[in-house]
């Protein structure tokens, strides 16, 4: 089972992003003026979206709904949209994780995804993110930080050092397949029950036509995973995609 296109669909939608683009991120490096301003998706937006999520999760498996990862934090718009919906749903005992190396995306980017991406894009640096947290009444201490490259820090020692082992809510949202795929390789092992994954940049730069990007990363990992099922729910904008993960029994 994957989510791959057929090459009718693929031209279908080359077709029709001819005269409706898939938006592009509003920034991704150079100077801005105010680093917290930069939304990628209206917070509101993603506030809604995460208490829904977690509204599903609660359905499932009742008020234990798992702990909230995030792939790809920048200044914290979505990992702090999160803390808000956590909040608001009264779900304490979701904890929170953020993993990033803050120096934007890994070298080795452009080489990727059709050369979309540039080494650096997106960056924001730890300190400047827990800044833009402030500002949302985000506690950024009540949040687990994991810093550093992918490939250095998605391995057993996290797992245990950080007791890694009921996953409720996945964010990916680090653009590239090398990053995306890393991360699905990382989790695997940790889906034992019900999860929801949300990959932000399914459409970024038409990577899902492309076959490139979390759209290859995914429909890999489902392919090499047929103990896993998963089924299309609502995500939050026309860019991203998002899936309910289950064991198959
Ligand atoms: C598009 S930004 C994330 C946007 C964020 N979720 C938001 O709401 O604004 C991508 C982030 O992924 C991080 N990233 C990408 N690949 C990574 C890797 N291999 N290791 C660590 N961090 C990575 C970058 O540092 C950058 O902060």
């Amino acid at each position: 089972m994957n989510y791959r296109y057929s090459p009718i669909q693929r031209t279908l939608k080359r077709i029709y992003r001819k005269f409706n683009p898939v938006p592009k991120s509003p920034w991704t490096a150079g100077h801005v003026d105010d680093i917290c301003a930069v939304n990628l998706v209206p917070p509101q937006k993603l506030v809604d979206f995460f208490k829904d999520c977690l509204a599903r999760l609660k359905e499932i498996k009742g008020n234990e709904v798992g702990d909230y990862f995030e792939f790809g934090v920048f200044n914290g718009n979505s990992i702090g949209s999160m803390y808000l919906a956590r909040e608001a749903m009264g779900l304490k005992s979701t904890r929170l994780f953020g993993f990033d190396a803050f120096q934007g995306l890994p070298p080795g980017a452009e080489k990727e995804d059709a050369g979309v991406d540039k080494a650096g894009f997106s960056t924001c640096s730890f300190e400047q993110m827990q800044q833009c947290l402030l500002r949302r009444n985000v506690n950024s201490n009540e949040i687990t930080w994991v810093k550093g490259w992918y490939n250095e820090t998605l391995n057993d020692e996290t797992v245990r050092k950080l007791n890694l082992r009921k996953i409720g809510l996945v964010f990916i949202d680090c653009d590239t397949y090398s990053s995306s795929k890393a991360v699905l390789d990382f989790l695997e092992p940790l889906i034992t029950e019900p999860v929801i994954l949300c990959f932000d940049d399914w459409k970024l730069y038409d990577l899902d036509i492309k076959g490139e990007g979390e759209y290859r990363s995914f429909n890999e990992f489902l392919e090499s995973n047929p103990q896993f099922e998963a089924e299309e729910i609502k995500s939050y904008n026309r860019k991203s995609r998002t899936f309910l993960v289950k064991p198959r029994k």
